[in-house]
């Protein structure tokens, strides 16, 4: 097992659209293992193979964040297929340092991928799970929770992290 970098906004791999898993081979495995746990040393409740630099579709989602292990989930090419409802709350991100703020998403998501044995799953979420599930699959897509925000909002982020920067070059 090992930890992984997790890549900061503006890291252009975070942009790119992830491809998709055609072999959920032992590569595949491992990844999802260090995945899970650099997700749960951080901590967070959720990682996508994007943040530590792999561009599939894989994500890895555990709402105990590492308390109890049959919360791990690992999907494969995940798909939300079905979306219910508005809910609001507060997200924060691994990739996207020293901001939370308040995202509107689904209430309720059916998502459909493969788990790592490549049997078709069907994972149903509502409230936190799917906030976590939408915020991890966006992920895939080259997206981040800073999209939902209003453009005020996220210029003001940008340019405060642009400043931070700046004074990290000296
Ligand atoms: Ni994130």
């Amino acid at each position: 097992m090992a930890l992984l970098e997790i890549l900061q906004f503006p890291h252009p791999v975070l942009r790119q659209r992830a491809d998709e898993v055609r072999e959920i081979d032992a590569t595949i495995h491992r990844l999802a293992r260090d995945m899970a746990e650099t997700m749960h040393r951080a901590p967070g409740i959720g990682l996508a193979a994007p943040q530590v630099g792999v561009s599939s579709r894989l994500i890895v989602v555990d709402l105990s964040a590492g308390e109890e292990p049959d919360q791990l989930l690992v999907l494969v090419n995940p798909e939300i297929v079905c979306k219910e409802g508005k809910i609001r709350m507060e997200e924060g991100c691994l990739s996207v340092p020293d901001l939370r703020e308040t995202v509107t998403r689904c209430e309720r998501v059916v998502v459909r991928g493969q788990d790592l044995q490549g049997n078709m799953v069907e994972v149903e979420g509502d409230e936190l799970m799917a906030v976590a599930l939408q915020h991890e699959i966006d992920h895939l897509d080259g997206m981040l929770f800073i999209d939902h925000l209003s453009q005020l909002k996220r210029s003001r982020y940008v340019a405060r992290q642009k400043k931070v920067a700046a004074e990290q070059r000296g």
